[in-house]
């Protein structure tokens, strides 16, 4: 790889990193606020790692990126609840890409439901994906970031991480953990060089809740219908910021939820 590894501009007396030559890792860019953070990240410089299930929309994303930014953006096509395809995503970066610099934990689902309707099988689900597979993207990024004695390594939580609704009880237990382990990682970590970031969006225009089947939460939404909700690149905007911070800075937690018109 012929860039340059790191770039410091002075602003006002303070030096913001660029992400120009940085390596960074998305889970769950294959559509949302992942995709949109992969673009940003590639606007600025860095390379990109795309990982996430639907290996086609990883791979338009890819040619997009490549054709339009002076990047590499390579695709892994990986599940997040499996402890090895996370392995394999940071032994595929390390491949490419001399170190790895951002991890973001991205990849979630939102199975809303009421507790009474007992869908057991989607607390599960999203046990699994918004726990474990954030647990897992940990345990596969973060030795190499110890090793480098730096790294940065954003999770995505919600702010159903800081309130619970009715119907987002587990939803948001899953977001709570979330929140736990990234405030656990600030206090581990403080001192080796890596920083955390927990990201909480309010309601953003996705596919995020295409995949609720409670027909109770579904005519509830009905009724929400016409709410103002943000843009996926409102989210990634506040990533990029998190992430281009002098190396000093920890900007541990991010919350960005939509104004509602007057
Ligand atoms: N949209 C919102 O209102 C909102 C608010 C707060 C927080 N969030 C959080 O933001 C994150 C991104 O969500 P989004 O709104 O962008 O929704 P989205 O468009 O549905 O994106 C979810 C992403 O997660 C990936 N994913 C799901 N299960 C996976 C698995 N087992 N392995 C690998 N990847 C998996 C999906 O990719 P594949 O299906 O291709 O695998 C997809 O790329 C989630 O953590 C979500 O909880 C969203």
């Amino acid at each position: 790889m012929g860039y340059i590894t790191k770039v410091v501009f002075r602003i006002g007396g303070i030096n913001i990193s660029s992400l120009q030559g940085k390596t960074a890792i998305i889970t769950g860019a294959s559509s949302g606020i992942g995709e949109s953070i992969a673009q940003h990240f590639a606007m600025e410089g860095a390379n990109v790692v795309l990982a996430a299930r639907r290996k086609d929309r990883l791979e338009s994303l890819a040619q997009r990126i490549e054709s339009e930014h002076q990047v590499s953006a390579k695709i892994v096509v990986a599940d997040v609840t499996k402890q090895s395809d996370m392995e394999n995503l940071v032994e595929e970066t390390k491949k490419d890409f001399s170190s790895v610099d951002i991890f973001i934990n991205n990849a979630g689902v939102m199975l809303l439901s009421f507790l009474k309707n007992d869908k057991v099988e989607q607390w599960e689900q999203m046990v699994d994906v918004n726990i474990k597979g954030v647990l897992f993207g940990i345990h596969a990024a973060l030795p190499a970031m110890l090793e480098q004695e730096a790294g940065h390594i954003v999770n995505v939580s919600s702010v159903a991480g800081h309130e619970v609704f009715p119907s987002s009880t587990v939803y948001s237990a899953t977001k709570y953990a979330v929140k736990a382990l990234s405030m656990g990682m600030e206090k581990e970590l403080s001192r080796t060089g890596v920083r955390v970031t927990n990201v909480s969006p309010g309601a953003v225009s996705t596919e995020l809740p295409e995949h609720i089947t409670d027909e109770e939460v579904l005519s509830m939404f009905e009724d929400r219908k016409g709410r103002r909700t943000l843009e996926s690149e409102d989210i990634a905007r506040s990533v990029v910021y998190a992430v281009t911070q002098p190396s000093y800075v920890n900007v541990n937690e991010v919350i960005v939820r939509p104004m509602q018109d007057k």
